[in-house]
């Protein structure tokens, strides 16, 4: 392994002063040899490049940061001291993509000084053939025991005017916003994880890993083919306060040779710490109903001050309708004080403990344990996190007595507007992904596990792998989901999804809440006048089938079935895949697909030996053909002359997201791994397969 790994010393000499120093270049390349980190001090300046075999990915970029009190590591830098190691793990998944993940990858560290003054920090850069990461790391030392970092000077120097998929960062709808494809020159500050598309057909996407006890990085274009870092700020001003010694998230960069290469990536949980909070097998993954689309759609209200949606009786119904089709779960939104009025701006007044009327959480449980079906939990804050802080012990205690295992919890408040009361009282407004709000949720997880609850956080900060350290972090929004179907203009579009995957998916699990029946719900006779409906433009502009292939496609260990049950009973059909396609896998291969433009996507399911197979697109008609060789690749061993019987779910011949979603095939037939499927896919269609061992 040493062979591989080549500190090489290169001996540029430069005059600093009247001492001779040298600079040296540390070279550090992924176990199979073709992703190269340099690393070089010369001039006094840390950079760093990145080197696909011939390819330059990365050209020389800086490397530092500045303190408001103190000099930064930003000049008259030079590397000290410098290691190398390896790694050739596997670890197990909680839940997941796939059961079992593969760490191999080497490792180089640097120790370099600042000498006027002398300061000191470290870089580590771990290289995996997908990807790297690397991290400052910063010691205690006496001339830096408190600091306030004012800039992050990494730069990720493109070598290319790529094309890249991006959303807006720090705007008033957080990570709420359609994806935009530009050139990396027109790139405006950015949220990560951003992907690029080479001219080479390599692709690469700029994230982090492990952000804790930091504030978030986007990304802001500067001149040529120039990104750097930008640090959400602190309201008290300086971006992020920190004693020594302490370590920065992962900056990483994943590299492929193609998009689907981006999607079998581990590298975001390879560089996370393993599970922090001990067994999590209390947590099932599974799918749940809810009150929930209801309130969207303008069929009953949050609030108690209208057609209330929480009621128990309403609830007891949403049971038995979840037992009968083998749901775990019912999400109730609206239970608590506090939604009467402008809930968006009620964070001062939620309680978390206090029920309306109308609404029996002990009768509700009751009912539950009778039929096998839990309540999921809500906790919106409109993004008052000093009123969720006050009563989360009181909150969760309540939820655990009444058998809830899983909270939905809720930040909405625009970009910048989460309140917290300090210390003097004076109410203080983050941004979500702030270095305080990066906290309060490592609170509100490691008080959800003493309660033996997992979080399903929407307008959270988004995903770095987190998952990993603290495995009931099981699900989150932070990006366009179903939601916007119901009331937005635009509904999130026929290519949203197609975008989705490549980008926001890369971060980890998201609570898309997929299963749209109706997919016209704003042309539903309104209830009654005051409540009208949303304009007819809001809508849900995929096929039926491409509709189902989410459940594949987007992951989460947790998904919802989220349409009105009288819209599920109305095609029993289609609705019988919703309730076998399983939430939690052993393996996952993305087999092809294009950013922005569709992917096809195999799984094994964790718990059984069935496969499922999903393709969607975008806006665009096509035929896509998947080769069932995976089949034979099974954990039951090799097998290709195994029988299976393939259930397709597909676009019929007219299927079209806006003429005729649903226009849809539902067919048997028997294949074996040496076979291939093709699909004809409608505009904005989709195809999904479940195989189960004959
Ligand atoms: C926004 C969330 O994304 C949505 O799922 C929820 O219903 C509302 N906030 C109310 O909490
Ligand atoms: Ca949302």
């Amino acid at each position: 392994m040493k062979k591989i790994i080549s500190t090489v010393l290169f001996l540029s000499v430069c005059l600093l002063t009247s001492t001779q120093i040298l600079s040296a270049t540390h070279v550090v390349a992924s176990p199979d040899g073709k992703l190269k980190v340099s690393i070089t001090d010369q001039g006094g300046q840390l950079m760093y490049r990145v080197d696909k075999g011939n390819k330059a990915i990365i050209d020389p970029s800086i490397l530092g940061m500045r303190f408001a009190a103190q000099h930064g590591f930003d000049a008259d830098l030079v590397i000290t001291e410098s290691k190398t190691t390896s790694r050739d793990q596997t670890w197990e998944q909680p839940w997941g993509e796939r059961r079992f993940i593969a760490d191999k990858h080497n490792e180089l560290w640097l120790s370099i000084q600042r000498n006027k003054p002398q300061l000191k920090f470290e870089i580590a850069v771990k290289v995996f053939n997908d990807g790297l990461g690397f991290r400052y790391q910063v010691p205690q030392q006496d001339e830096l025991s408190e600091v306030l970092i004012t800039e992050e000077l990494t730069e990720f120097n493109m070598d290319e005017n790529a094309d890249a998929w991006w959303i807006p960062a720090r705007k008033w709808n957080r990570y709420e916003y359609l994806y935009k494809k530009t050139k990396v020159n027109e790139i405006e500050m950015v949220h990560t994880p951003v992907t690029m598309k080479l001219t080479s057909g390599i692709h690469v996407s700029l994230h982090e890993a492990a952000l804790l006890n930091y504030a978030g990085m986007s990304i802001e274009h500067r001149r040529g083919n120039n990104l750097v870092a930008n640090l959400a700020p602190r309201p008290e001003g300086g971006l992020v306060m920190l004693t020594t010694p302490f370590v920065t998230p992962w900056r990483t960069i994943q590299v492929s040779d193609d998009a689907v290469g981006l999607v079998n990536s581990d590298l975001i949980l390879n560089l996370n710490e393993p599970n922090k909070i001990g067994d999590v097998s209390w947590f099932k993954p599974g799918k749940y109903v809810g009150l929930w689309w209801h309130q969207h759609i303008n069929e009953r209200t949050w609030g108690h001050d209208g057609i209330h949606a929480a009621t128990t009786e309403a609830t007891i119904d949403m049971m038995d309708f979840a037992a009968k089709y083998g749901f775990d779960g019912v999400l109730v939104e609206g239970w608590n004080i506090g939604w009467d009025g402008d809930w968006y701006n009620n964070g001062d007044v939620f309680s978390f403990t206090e029920t309306y009327d109308d609404f029996d959480i002990k009768d509700v449980a009751e009912y539950g344990r009778k039929v096998g079906v839990k309540l999921i939990g809500h906790h919106e804050t409109s993004g008052n996190l000093t009123n969720y802080e006050n009563q989360i012990d009181a909150g969760f205690t309540l939820y655990e007595k009444n058998d809830v295992a899983i909270v939905k919890t809720g930040y909405v408040a625009d970009g910048g507007k989460l309140k917290r009361i300090d210390k003097e009282g004076i109410a203080r407004y983050e941004f979500h992904d702030g270095q305080y709000n990066i906290g309060h949720h490592i609170r509100v997880l490691e008080k959800a596990a003493k309660h033996k609850i997992a979080i399903n956080a929407h307008e959270p900060v988004k995903g770095t792998g987190l998952r990993r350290t603290y495995p009931n972090w099981v699900s989150r929004e932070g990006a366009r989901g179903q939601e916007f179907n119901a009331w937005a203009v635009p509904p999130n579009g026929p290519n949203h999804v197609s975008d989705l995957v490549y980008t926001r998916m890369l971060s980890g699990p998201m609570d898309y809440t997929a299963g749209a029946f109706d997919l016209r719900p704003s042309e539903r006779p309104p209830v009654n006048e005051q409540m009208g409906r949303h304009d007819k433009r809001s809508r849900i502009e995929h096929t039926l089938a491409k509709e189902l292939s989410l459940y594949v496609t987007i992951y989460s260990p947790i998904q919802m079935v989220m349409d009105l049950p009288e819209n599920y009973e109305a095609r029993p059909d289609a609705f019988q895949f919703i309730q076998d396609v399983p939430t939690d896998w052993s393996e996952s291969v993305a087999l092809s697909g294009e950013v922005g433009e569709y992917l096809v996507i195999a799984r094994q399911d964790r718990n059984s030996s069935d496969w499922y197979l999903a393709a969607h697109t975008n806006a665009q008609t096509r035929t896509l053909t998947a080769d069932l060789a995976f089949l034979g690749k099974n954990k039951n061993g090799v097998d290709q002359n195994s029988e299976w019987e393939a259930q397709i779910y597909r676009d019929g011949s007219k299927a079209d997201y806006d003429t005729n979603p649903y226009d849809i095939v539902i067919e048997r037939k028997t294949v074996t791994p040496k076979d291939s499927l093709s699909f004809n896919l409608g505009r904005s269609g989709g195809a999904v397969v479940r195989f189960v061992r004959r």
